[in-house]
């Protein structure tokens, strides 16, 4: 196969990076990654509806990508889309109707507008945070023992709970975040027909938006009318260089934190406990020594690497790894291979909970490094906390299923029979 330009190494295995369908087989998947890294650390994929980009598979490479910055850009593709999505977003951002947020965003502007928001993510802000969050996770295993023995515990559980966390951080009303919910699946879930809106065409996944900016918009209003002290408020009356934030990078950071935190942490906290049930002993180890959590959470988040990649794209001539790459071409950093590099993790397919060092890459890395990381760290501390001691068995109730997406995603349905206290 080749580019307009120059002859590519492009293989069949790199088109499982643009297929949806591949994230939901996990064998499929990772058989083509691992062949990948040893064959094709840097491939050419060409595969419509997508323009074609360089998939990046060593965890390495993604980290040198992320550290410079200034010659890899987020701004014109932060994220595969298929072409027609792409060239629409760029219209609207032209006309200035366009989402911007963070992860479209390159310094200085990036660094000016992720001030704004990073006091809200810092320890001290956890530190407060944790009261409410640990009484969300007693709220949640409460919940599974009254629906027990058996539950779907993403739908039932990990869906409902980092969103409670997040909205609660933002401030907003209890009675909004079934709406909230709604929409956040609509956006990230777009190439999965059961979260999908209508069709997933690029008109509906434009309709969601619509949505976001019409409920968001309200809401910065009444912000700055009556400041209350909570994230919302700090978004809605942040200013850079004494002026306010525009109207679209304000709504824009509202949808960022609304999305972001929701849906990842969601297929970690079900990643992990899926990942203890079809490992019993390393559950039983977990149980038996509390004081591993935090290694088992970061385990369970790279286990799970809920999102899938990003983009960036090289505002120079340049090579990775010896592969010359034209400027104005992007590249697609799979944190899913970088998670199973065999060069930076002992026996990569094996979860470990007491893991470290564990140089995961789901947060990424460099100046967008996950504005959210503490947060979910929090969260899934607090939930995992609260369950194994409350818990006396743990099966699957049936096959877990995972979404189909090539962005972020995980288990969809995770059926479980239980005894809990
Ligand atoms: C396990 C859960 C989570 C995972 C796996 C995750 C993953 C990521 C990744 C991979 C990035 C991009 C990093 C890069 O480009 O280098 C990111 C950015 C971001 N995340 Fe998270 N995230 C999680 C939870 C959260 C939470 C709870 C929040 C809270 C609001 C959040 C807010 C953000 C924001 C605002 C950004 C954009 C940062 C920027 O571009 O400067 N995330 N996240």
């Amino acid at each position: 196969m080749t580019s307009p330009t120059t002859a590519r190494q492009a293989s069949e295995q790199g088109r499982v990076l643009a297929d949806p369908t591949a994230y939901a087989d996990n064998h499929r998947l990772h058989e083509a990654l691992t062949w990948l890294r040893a064959n094709e650390p840097v491939t050419w994929v060409d595969s419509p509806p997508y323009r074609p980009f360089w998939g990046i598979t060593k965890h390495a490479d993604i980290m040198d990508i992320e550290r410079d910055n200034e010659l890899w850009i987020s701004g014109p593709r932060p994220l595969l889309l298929p072409a027609e999505a792409e060239d629409a977003i760029k219209r609207d951002q032209e006309a200035g109707i366009g989402l911007r947020t963070l992860i479209h965003m390159d310094d200085p502007h990036h660094r000016d507008v992720r001030k704004i928001g990073a006091d809200w993510f810092r320890p001290k802000a956890m530190r407060d945070l944790k009261v409410r969050v640990d009484e969300l996770a007693k709220r949640y295993v409460d919940r599974m023992v009254e629906i027990g023995p058996e539950c779907d515990f993403v739908t039932d559980i990990a869906i409902n709970y980092p969103l409670y966390v997040i909205l609660s951080l933002l401030g907003l009303p209890e009675e909004d975040f079934p709406r909230m919910l709604k929409l956040t699946q609509e956006m990230f879930g777009g190439e999965d027909a059961e979260h999908q809106r209508g069709e997933g065409t690029t008109e509906d996944l434009m309709a969601v938006l619509l949505d976001f900016f019409t409920y968001f918009s309200a809401l910065t209003k009444s912000r700055r009318e009556n400041p209350t002290g909570d994230l919302a408020s700090a978004i809605a009356n942040g200013t850079i260089n004494g002026e306010l934030m525009s109207d679209m990078d304000t709504l824009s950071y509202y949808v960022i934190v609304a999305s972001a935190g929701h849906d990842t942490t969601k297929d970690a906290i079900s990643g992990g406990l899926g990942a203890l049930i079809q490992n019993p002993d390393q559950l039983a180890r977990l149980k038996g020594d509390m004081s591993l959590m935090p290694q088992a959470v970061e385990e369970m988040i790279r286990w799970s690497t809920p999102v899938k990649e990003f983009m960036r794209t090289a505002t120079a001539d340049t090579e990775v790894r010896g592969v010359p790459i034209a400027k104005g071409e992007s590249v697609y950093l799979s944190y899913v291979s970088a998670n199973r590099d065999e060069e930076i993790f002992d026996d990569p397919f094996t979860f470990d909970v007491g893991r470290d060092p564990n140089k995961h890459l789901s947060f990424g890395y460099g100046v967008h490094f996950c504005l959210g990381a503490a947060l979910a760290r929090m969260e899934m501390n607090s939930l995992f906390t609260e369950l194994l001691p409350r818990l006396d068995s743990i099966e699957l109730a049936g096959e877990p299923e995972y979404s189909a997406t090539i962005f972020v995603g995980g288990l969809k349905h995770l059926p479980i029979r239980y005894s809990l206290r």
